[in-house]
């Protein structure tokens, strides 16, 4: 199984998507986060990130692929946002003790293993120097995250037009921002060097923080507009601009009235060669290129975590922060100045190497202790069977339930790929299983046309669908809820095991003798299975606000909700209404069609989403 990462819009992703069948697709779903530089998936959940998106297992992922496959927009000699935004979040892939690799100072292997990465890059026109820095920085990721390149390949791709320079004038102004790239905004490396920069500009600087600005851009692009002089203080973040410090430079190319002239760089990195920033800096410039910006040059800070902690408590031109310093010097000159100067690679003064990765690697351990994880844990190696309960329950290859829940939308066009072999059993064991516990009578039917072939199908814009789980029971009340309940289980497990899925409730014909139907039951409905032709798209949701209620919600509830948004209903109408009463939650639903089996479906989700089982619903 290959673990594709890619960003490519719905339309140009349907044209390559047969080529990767039955692979681990990770896309843009518009919902990941940022790297918050916590490092928690090194000393608090070794191996995973401790951002809940649906993005959280990427170092698994990695792990369990034969290979990666990565595909993305070319940008500034990188990758675009999104996947850098994946390879930030998949810092778990490796440990975070050092070691010399090749003459540099990289991170442990978490996982006994030599990863191949193929790289495809594709962009408009892009220059044999583009393409030659695009190669020199998977190198050095590669490097980094202790895999390897397997190939690096280019296509010609019309970009979206962007402009070029500046649309509007805007009057030079003398402003400086100091614009803090980390996550960890004021608190974090970045910070504290643009403070110690800030010092010596004596005046007419501002320093703002990126984080404060994520969910509105165009304040800040606005904020900008009277910019003269902007001075990007970022960390290095897999040998790059962490993922938010591209998307920022990509909206503001796009923004029309760019007072900015000069940019600088201050950057500072965990590892110790401070010529590991060179891609980073290359980056910045291209941007320039691209914008019509001067480049004015940059101070690169290795040790960031030693030398950012002893900005504050060392006098700063003394001991091991003395060229820091200096840089600093020659920096802010220029600043002050509107110069350029030399790219400026500073690192620990009088402080070697191998002292360095002996107390950065013991460190460690400190801090794991602190956080209530054994030092040994620290190198927990993530299979399959760490993943959580109900995940466990069901072990699949490509992803838990709740990835599936985040990744699943309805597929309506299927190719003829039959489901057979280990997904064919699993499925039948699976509905054994269901059937036992609900009492319900679900058949999984197999290679059967006839059900999605005639008008009505048309009419529900169906094509390809040879298999489909009837979901039959007892007539009762509450059989529309509970093949809602099982049927979703189904869903995701088919989901998880590389299938596709649609509810249907009405736009299907009921085929003679293909299931069974005993005397007191009934059909409430079918759903769809098979291999897509395409992922299907996200739906416009309602909110948290709108479909529950609850006073100081726990954060299981709130979860609980955020994963019933996710679940599918007929007409999207998400009638489902949950109120937390104790520590117990009711859920009901308005009128409308199929509204009892979207209940059962969407209580299925708020459990996967909170935690909780059955036991939790009034
Ligand atoms: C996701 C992530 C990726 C990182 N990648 C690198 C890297 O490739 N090379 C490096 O030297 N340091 C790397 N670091 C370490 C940071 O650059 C370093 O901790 C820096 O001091 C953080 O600055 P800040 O406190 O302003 O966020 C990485 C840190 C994170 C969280």
């Amino acid at each position: 199984m290959k673990l594709v990462i890619h960003d490519l819009p719905a339309a140009e992703w349907e044209k390559l998507q047969a080529e990767y069948a039955g692979d681990r697709i990770v896309a843009d779903q518009g919902t990941i986060r940022p790297c918050v530089g916590c490092f928690r998936c090194w000393n608090k959940t070794p191996g995973e990130c401790a951002v809940r998106d649906g993005y959280e297992n990427m170092g698994a992922l990695i792990h369990r692929a034969d290979e990666v496959v990565v595909i993305s927009r070319y940008t500034y000699g990188g990758f675009s946002a999104f996947v850098k935004n994946v390879f930030d979040r998949s810092l778990g892939y490796v440990l975070p003790q050092f070691e010399v690799v090749g003459g540099e100072t990289h991170h442990q292997k978490r996982y006994a293993e030599d990863k191949p990465f193929t790289f495809l890059f594709y962009g408009h026109d892009l220059s044999a120097e583009e393409k030659e820095s695009a190669r020199r920085y998977v190198k050095a990721v590669c490097a980094n995250i202790r895999g390897y390149v397997k190939d690096v390949r280019f296509s010609e791709r019309e970009e979206q037009a962007l402009p070029e320079a500046p649309q509007a004038a805007v009057r030079p102004s003398g402003r400086t921002v100091l614009l803090i790239g980390s996550m960890r905004a004021r608190s974090g490396n970045s910070a504290k060097l643009a403070r110690k920069l800030g010092e010596r500009l004596r005046g007419g600087y501002e320093i703002v923080p990126l984080p404060r600005y994520l969910a509105r851009p165009a304040e800040l692009y606005s904020a900008l507009e009277s910019a003269e002089t902007l001075v990007l203080c970022v960390p290095l973040y897999v040998d790059g601009l962490p993922a938010q410090v591209i998307r920022f430079l990509e909206g503001l190319r796009q923004y029309p009235r760019r007072g900015i002239r000069r940019v600088y760089v201050l950057a500072n990195m965990g590892l110790y060669e401070s010529s590991q920033l060179v891609n980073l800096f290359s980056a910045v410039k291209q941007w320039c290129g691209k914008t019509g910006t001067e480049y004015c040059g940059g101070l690169g800070v290795s040790a960031g975590e030693l030398l950012g902690a002893l900005t504050g408590v060392t006098p700063f031109r003394l001991g091991p922060t003395r060229r820091v310093a200096e840089g600093m010097d020659a920096l802010a000159d220029a600043i002050r100045r509107g110069s350029r100067t030399e790219d400026i690679y500073a690192e620990p003064f009088g402080f070697p190497r191998s002292l360095y990765i002996g107390i950065a690697n013991a460190n460690w351990n400190r801090t794991a202790r602190k956080n209530g994880v054994r030092p040994e844990e620290l190198y927990r190696r993530l299979e399959p069977s760490d993943r959580p309960a109900e995940a466990r329950k069901n072990a699949y290859p490509n992803m838990d339930l709740t990835e599936a829940m985040r990744a699943r939308h309805s597929v309506r066009s299927y190719t003829g790929k039959p489901i057979g072999g280990e997904t064919l059993e699993t499925l039948e064991k699976l509905i054994e299983e269901y059937n036992r516990e609900s009492g319900l009578h679900i058949q999984l039917v197999r290679g059967e046309p006839m059900a999605f072939g005639g008008a009505m199908a048309h009419y529900g814009k169906f094509s390809g669908v040879r298999n489909y789980f009837a979901l039959v029971g007892k007539k009762s009340r509450r059989l529309d809820e509970a093949c809602g309940y099982y049927g979703e289980k189904l869903v995701l497990a088919a989901q998880a095991l590389g299938l596709n899925t649609c509810w249907v409730g009405l736009t299907f014909r009921k085929v003679p003798d293909v299931f069974r139907v005993d005397a007191g039951e009934r059909l409430a409905l079918v759903i769809a299975v098979g291999y897509g032709t395409a992922q299907g798209a996200p739906r416009r949701s309602k909110t948290v606000a709108d479909v529950s209620c609850a006073e100081n919600a726990p954060e299981w509830f709130t979860k609980g909700v955020e994963a019933a948004l996710l679940a599918p209903t007929a007409i999207n109408q998400q009638k489902f209404f949950f109120t937390l009463r104790g520590d117990k939650v009711s859920a009901g639903t308005g009128l409308g069609p199929f509204s009892r089996v979207d209940l059962g479906i969407a209580k299925y989700h708020f459990e996967l989403g909170s935690g909780k089982d059955r036991t939790v619903w009034l």
